[in-house]
């Protein structure tokens, strides 16, 4: 019996092995599409991790989350609560760009969302942020609404966790930047009340 329960663990769980196995995934099929895998880039034992929805076309090309127009936004955004990209994590949902941007479907998160728990299991953040509804919806609750209930905390699996619009909503709807400002603002305390 030991036997078999020695060989079947797969051991600690690194972010060597966890790159090697996410590079060789075939789970669905946004990796035939995709030009690049984006994993994810920022400080590997950040206390707070950003989490988007999936690689738009700058991310694709480049391999890395969050480097285009909305990237930049995000960029800003970070500035204005003294953080940047040397002060947390950031990764996705799914590590493939969906095909003209769409909308991850249900079994592609499925099917990548393991990548990522190992990700938040080996950073260990202790806020993690979601930008936009899917990110929310795949980790707080299925019927999250980010209209009602961005800026409010919530427990996830232990983590301070919350909710923000997505930059590219900011970028679409720029009347929507005043409210991400106070959920800034909120996120901006949380920190400061970690170092207290
Ligand atoms: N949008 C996302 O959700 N993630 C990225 O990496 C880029 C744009």
């Amino acid at each position: 019996m030991d036997f078999f329960k020695e060989r079947s663990d797969p051991g600690p769980d690194s972010w060597e092995k966890l790159k090697r196995d996410c590079a060789g995934c075939g789970r669905c099929g946004l990796g035939q599409t995709r030009h690049n895998l984006v994993f994810g880039v920022g400080n590997e034992r950040a206390d707070v991790m950003f989490i988007g929805e999936g690689p738009g076309e700058q991310e694709d090309l480049k391999g890395e989350p969050f480097v285009g127009p909305a990237g930049q936004l995000l960029d800003t955004m970070l500035e204005l609560i003294d953080l940047d990209r040397t002060k947390v994590y950031i990764a996705n949902i799914v590590k493939c760009r969906p095909p003209r941007n769409r909308d991850p479907l249900p079994d592609e998160q499925a099917s990548c969302i393991g990548w990522l728990e190992r990700q938040i299991a080996l950073v260990d953040p202790k806020i993690l942020v979601f930008l936009g509804r899917i990110a929310a919806m795949a980790f707080i609750k299925p019927d999250f609404r980010i209209t009602r209930e961005h800026g409010q905390w919530f427990d996830v699996d232990g983590r301070r966790a919350m909710a923000m619009y997505h930059p590219s909503a900011l970028l679409r709807d720029p009347g929507k930047r005043p409210e991400t400002f106070v959920d800034l603002k909120t996120l901006q305390r949380e920190i400061k009340e970690l170092y207290d």
